[in-house]
């Protein structure tokens, strides 16, 4: 990343957005190798899903599936790599942590990647189970109480 391109989460804004707007993030991140449409999921129509907006840009994205009144997964959750690691998933995760307290909900869990392990038990997910895979990439399954 350029020095220049450093990003100030104050001047970040996190927006409502639809399932096919997060569509190119999704694939180029999470799965760049499987078709476009690998990366849409059922029930995407009535998900909520979030965007952190840089200059009218999408950079990073995440979707939120309600199960129950009180029980929400996260899916699909990822930031363009040229902006990771820069605190943009944090502060887009605690925004959506915030909007499904408002919401009732009182858990939220997901299919994390072993690689963002860490990541997700720095915001206080905790992982339950045994590791798994698709299409041989590992998971634990975390879950947070709001
Ligand atoms: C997981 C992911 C969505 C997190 O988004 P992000 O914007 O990179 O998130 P953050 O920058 O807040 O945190 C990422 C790491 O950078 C670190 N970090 C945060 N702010 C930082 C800063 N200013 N300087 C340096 N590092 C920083 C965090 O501590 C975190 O480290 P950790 O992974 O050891 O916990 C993103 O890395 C990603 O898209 N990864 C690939 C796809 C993926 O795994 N998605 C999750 C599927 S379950």
């Amino acid at each position: 990343m350029k020095d220049s391109q450093c990003i100030k989460l104050a001047e970040l804004s996190v927006v409502s957005v639809d399932a096919e707007q997060t569509l190119p993030i999704r694939h180029k991140v999470l799965w760049p190798d499987q078709a476009l449409d690998f990366s849409k999921v059922d029930g995407d129509e009535d998900a909520r899903h979030f965007g952190v907006a840089l200059n009218d840009d999408l950079i990073s994205v995440a979707s939120i599936f309600f199960e129950t009144n009180d029980t929400a997964r996260l899916r699909k959750f990822a930031t363009l790599p040229e902006f990771q690691g820069q605190g943009i998933g944090s502060h887009l995760l605690k925004h959506i942590l915030e909007d499904l307290r408002s919401s009732g909900c009182s858990m939220l869990w997901c299919d994390g990647r072993e690689a963002a392990k860490a990541f997700y038990q720095r915001l206080g997910f905790e992982a339950s189970g045994e590791r798994f895979y698709k299409k041989d990439i590992a998971y634990f399954k975390m879950t947070k109480t709001l």
